[in-house]
């Protein structure tokens, strides 16, 4: 986590005696990775978070691969996918490895249970809606565009004041900003895109002291399991230390420009395990006179490359759409389309916003998102050739 916070009352050393006004104990957690030695924070509970009165399997969720595994570039539009389902229960599938899983869900309703991954990391990016996320540690405002960083474990429920979709990524190791960005001490450097004032922290407890029946649901073996608490498991009074949910939207990102071209680690927002994510954001374009502002063609050996596409203008592509993702594997080059090159010299600025993910290992394609597949798209760069499959939305 990027710093040390604290909310509401703690006590004054960890591990010592510390009592609510009618004389018994608060009940102290830890909450940390790493076996003791990781970022942890410690959770002071009204309740003990132990008292679970039944467990059960829901459901499997495996993630499942596309037989075909013909080589080739594609193109999914999540636009047409059908607002529906829950925020936690109902995600597709889109792209995956055993680092990381790209998942869409665009929920139409508020979930009951809360929720948390025990066996991974989400980082979900907000591509609409707004409200607010609650969790033991307070209540997490979003708003479009926000990248919410909700570290395994923690638990969470959101509430939406407007309609959302969801990009969630979902990583097997930890994720964190990248490691050149921070100084010794942890602290981002100046060189940095952004620094500790654009990362927002939940800065308002809420304390729920309710009994009853309260269900979690957690993913853990690849599937979903149900625990119901006999208390509301927001019952935190205050909590300290540097594990905690996080929030930074994608418009806090300071571009980093130059005379020429920039390859994209400039764009790097975080740093996963086996994966990275950047940030395309508005910004001016290269200013050498000569500059050529699109991209120079490329071979991502050893990353599949995976791109969002949170507005419908991106400098190198023509025929993806907002919501379009693209998946250009290792193996073959890709590049600007064709009149892209040679129309981008002269401009000034671009407006394009786009989510990016390269993994270090193939991706695979969820059999879920090809309903949403753009067949044509790897001979988008043929000119007079088949071009893109008319958008559907
Ligand atoms: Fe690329």
């Amino acid at each position: 986590m990027p710093y040390y916070h604290t909310l509401g009352q703690i006590p004054r050393k960890r591990h010592i005696a510390f009592r609510k006004p009618d004389g018994s104990l608060y009940h102290e957690q830890l909450v940390g990775i790493e076996g003791f030695t990781g970022p942890a924070a410690l959770l002071y509970h009204l309740y003990p978070p132990t008292t679970v009165q039944s467990v059960r399997r829901v459901r499997e969720t495996p993630y499942e691969a596309d037989p075909d595994k013909t080589l080739r570039h594609r193109h999914f539009r999540t636009a047409p996918i059908t607002r529906g389902g829950s925020p936690t229960l109902d995600r597709v599938p889109m792209l995956f490895n055993t680092d990381i899983a790209m998942l869409y869900v665009a929920p139409e309703k508020e979930d009951e249970h809360f929720y948390r991954n025990a066996q991974g990391d989400e980082v979900v990016y907000v591509a609409e809606g707004e409200g607010t996320l609650e969790t033991q540690y307070g209540d997490l405002p979003f708003t479009r565009g926000d990248y919410l960083v909700l570290h395994r474990h923690i638990l969470h429920r959101y509430r939406f004041t407007k309609p959302a979709k969801l990009l969630v990524m979902e990583s097997r190791g930890h994720v964190r900003p990248p490691s050149r960005y921070l100084n010794a001490v942890g602290q981002l450097v100046e060189g940095a895109p952004y620094s500790e004032r654009d990362i927002r922290v939940p800065r308002e407890l809420k304390t729920h002291d309710v009994t009853g029946e309260f269900p979690i649901i957690i993913k853990q073996y690849n599937g979903l399991n149900e625990i119901v608490l006999d208390h509301h498991p927001l019952d935190v009074i205050g909590w300290d230390g540097q594990f905690y949910p996080w929030a930074f939207n994608i418009h806090d990102f300071e571009p980093i420009v130059g005379r020429v071209h920039q390859p994209p680690p400039v764009h790097q927002t975080f740093q996963g395990d086996g994966f990275v994510i950047c940030s395309f954001c508005p910004r001016p374009y290269d200013f050498h006179p000569e500059a050529i502002p699109a991209p120079y063609n490329h071979s991502n050996v050893d990353s599949d490359e995976v791109l969002f596409y949170a507005s419908s203008e991106f400098m190198s592509r023509k025929g993806i759409e907002y919501g379009s993702i693209t998946h250009h594997p290792d193996g073959i080059p890709h590049g600007p389309h064709p009149g892209r090159y040679e129309a981008s010299i002269g401009q000034t600025h671009t407006n394009e916003l786009a989510v990016m993910m390269d993994s270090f290992r193939p991706l695979k394609v969820a059999k879920a998102i090809l309903p949403y597949e753009d067949p044509k798209y790897m001979y988008s760069w043929v000119e007079g050739g088949q071009g893109f499959a008319p958008p559907t939305s």
